[in-house]
Order: C-alpha cells, then structure tokens, then sequence
C-alpha cells in the first residue's frame, strides 16, 4: 500500500466512528483531507468544527455543516493527523502550524482518534516540536526555547508565530512541561498519551489473539483480516514477560485473549489494551471490509523461542494463499471434507494447514461449521 492509500484507509475507518448527532471536530493536514469526503459520503448529521481555514473551507464545499468553535463547548469526537507517533502513545502534531487549535479541539473531545501513514509511528519522539509563539518579546522566548528556529510560513489565524524546537526529546513529559510553563509560548506540537482515545495507522494494524482454539479466536482472526489488518498469534503457553515481549516488537496494537484460561489473567504492555474474546466483544462490531493487496502483510507468526528470542516471520496474504493452497493439493484436501485441527491455532500448522486451508478447499473444520459457498474454492 503507498502512503496516499495509507492515509485514505486511516481516514475512512476513523470516518465510520462517526455517528448521527455527534459533534465532531475536524483536524488538519493531508491525511484529513481524506478524511473529509468519506464522512461526507455517510451524509449524517452531524456538526463539525475546523481547526483550520483549509479544513473548514474544504469540509463546507462537501456539505459539511461548520460551526465557530467558539459556540461549541464539547466534541463528541475528534479525528486528526499527526507528524509522529511514538510507541507509548506520545504525539507530535503541527507540521501544518494548525497544534494550537488541535490540541484545544482534541482536549476537548470525549475522544481523539489520529489517523496515520505508516511513516508516522516512530521509535521515539524526536525534534522538530512545533511551537506557536506570541509575537510580543518573540525574540527572548525564542532563546529561552533555544535551539528553534522560526519556520517560514504565515502567522497561524490567531495571530501566532510558528517555530520549531530543535533540541532533545529524551523526555517528552518534561520537555512537554517545560515548553507549557515558558512564558511567550503559545502551544507546542506534543500531545500526550492520556489525550489519545486511538490511533488508526492504515498499513494494516496489527493485533495479536492470546487464547486457546475457539470459534472466537477464527472470527477474530478472520475479521482482522478482512478489515486490512495484521494478525500476531501468541502461544498459550508464553508467561506474561515473553508474550509481552512479541507484542511489544510486533507493534500488536490490542490484544484479544480469553481471561480466566488455565486460571489466568492475561495482561499486555502499558498501553496495550486487552480485549476478552468471550465478554460479547464480537457481536459489539460491525462488518468492516478493506482491500488488500497480495503484497500485504496478513500475519507476523513467531517462533516458539526454544533455541533462543522468538523470531517473527512475517507474510503476505499472496504467500499464505499459495502456500496453503499447494498444502492441499499435497495432502489431497477437498471441499466438504471434515478435517480434525487439533494443533494450536497460534501454531502456524494449526492456523494455516488447519483453519486456513479449511477455507481455501472449504472443508468443514472440527468446529463443525460449513465454509460459505462464496469463499469455498
Ligand atoms: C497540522 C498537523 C497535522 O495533523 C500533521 O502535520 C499531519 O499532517 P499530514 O496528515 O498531512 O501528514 O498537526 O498542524
């Protein structure tokens, strides 16, 4: 997928959370841009607010209703873009000098969702941090925010001049406070993570299932995948420190499990939420449905770590098709068979010579369940 379509599939999903009679606050940048017809598309009715004269200029040319921010005293959702997404949830916004009037429209949202290209998450947040300053003693703020340099680009609409802090970013709280509590500066461009309700990064999200063989755990799987994202399946057997360990280095953006297996409790990393497979979570969604491409990443299968860190093996939706499809024609699998899976779905015997040629040949699984005719090969 390239950046554009990235950019489009982030904006899209964001744009189906969007309900009749939200108040909904609009962000600013390229990838807002895609978010702008696909809610005008669902012509519901809502009232949107602008971050930015752009915004607000393209939204009331699709028919967006557009009312003054200064009228409005909550969103019910608020969706933008961002330069930088660090893994702990940190952000940093104002590539397009709009920060000031984000950060206002995102605080005051019930929920901010940010939509992203995938060269947006990085490692660590690093510099430039957008700056918006008061013109009024700009050159002594300026040293007091040293090293920055002002960006050449227009005054913001509130009469602010961009700059951009160049320093370290060793400690996004710190830096964050120390900025807010400079006198002269206006806002700057780090917003954090408790700020943050979700992140749709349209390469195809990924997110990892930690529970035993179900009926859930192949729904699951299935529906992420048939929204575009990527799935990382977690031994049963992981304890809590390896299986973080494979969520945190797979980018697993959730993690589905089934509490009380085994008399467990499964938790994730800080910042990693946990869905329980069995709590109705399943039948709370809608049907999502994204293209993708043969090229696209399906699943980030790890190894089982017995001869040293588990290695994540990565593959598209092309090779496991064909894989999988010459796995049936070896061992003679054919529609309607009954075929017994017995191995681990998070085991890739399981999950892919099992489930997955299932419904290449549409075969009935142990489960007992026909495969749809549609899908049957
Ligand atoms: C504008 C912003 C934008 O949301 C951010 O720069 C991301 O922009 P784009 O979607 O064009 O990559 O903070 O002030």
């Amino acid at each position: 997928m390239d950046i554009e379509r990235e950019k489009q599939v982030a904006a899209e999903a964001a744009a189906e959370l969007v309900e009749n009679g939200m108040t909904v606050g609009l962000g600013t940048g390229s990838t807002v841009a895609y978010l702008l017809p696909a809610l005008a598309r669902r012509s519901l009715d809502i009232l949107c607010a602008a971050t930015s004269p752009r915004t607000e200029h393209a939204a009331r040319e699709l028919g967006l209703r557009i009312e003054d921010v200064a009228s409005i005293d909550r969103f019910d959702l608020t969706i933008d873009g961002a330069d930088q997404v660090a893994p702990d949830g940190w952000l940093v916004k104002g590539g397009g000098g709009a920060h000031t009037r984000e950060k206002i429209v995102a605080g005051a949202a019930d929920r901010f969702v940010v939509i992203a290209d995938s060269s947006k998450p990085v490692p660590a947040l690093h510099a430039p941090i957008p700056l918006e300053l008061l013109s009024f003693g700009l050159r002594a703020t300026l040293r007091r925010v040293d090293p920055a340099s002002l960006r050449n680009v227009a005054l913001s609409p509130d009469g602010g001049v961009i700059a951009d802090y160049h320093g370290p970013v060793e400690d996004p709280a710190e830096l964050a406070a120390r900025l807010s509590a400079t006198p002269g500066v206006t806002e700057h461009g780090l917003f954090p993570p408790q700020m943050v309700a979700t992140v749709f990064v349209g390469r195809g999200d990924r997110a990892a299932i930690w529970a035993p063989n179900s009926a859930q755990w192949l729904i699951a799987a299935l529906g992420l995948l048939t929204a575009g994202g990527v799935l990382v399946p977690v031994n049963t057997r992981f304890q809590e420190a390896e299986a973080a360990d494979v969520i945190r280095r797979s980018g697993a953006k959730l993690v589905l499990a089934q509490q009380g297996f085994l008399g467990r409790d499964y938790a994730a990393p800080d910042g990693v939420p946990v869905i329980d497979l069995t709590s109705g979570f399943l039948d709370s969604g809608r049907p999502l449905e994204r293209e993708v491409s043969g090229a696209d990443l399906c699943d980030i299968v790890f190894t089982s770590g017995t001869t040293g860190q588990p290695k994540g093996v990565m593959m598209a939706h092309a090779q496991t098709i064909r894989a999988y499809a010459n796995w049936c024609d070896i061992v003679g699998l054919r529609r309607g068979d009954r075929y017994l899976i017995v191995n681990p779905f998070f085991h890739i015997f399981g999950y892919k010579a099992g489930c997955l040629a299932s419904l290449i040949r549409g075969a009935y699984t142990q489960a007992g369940v026909p495969v749809p005719a549609a899908l049957a090969g």
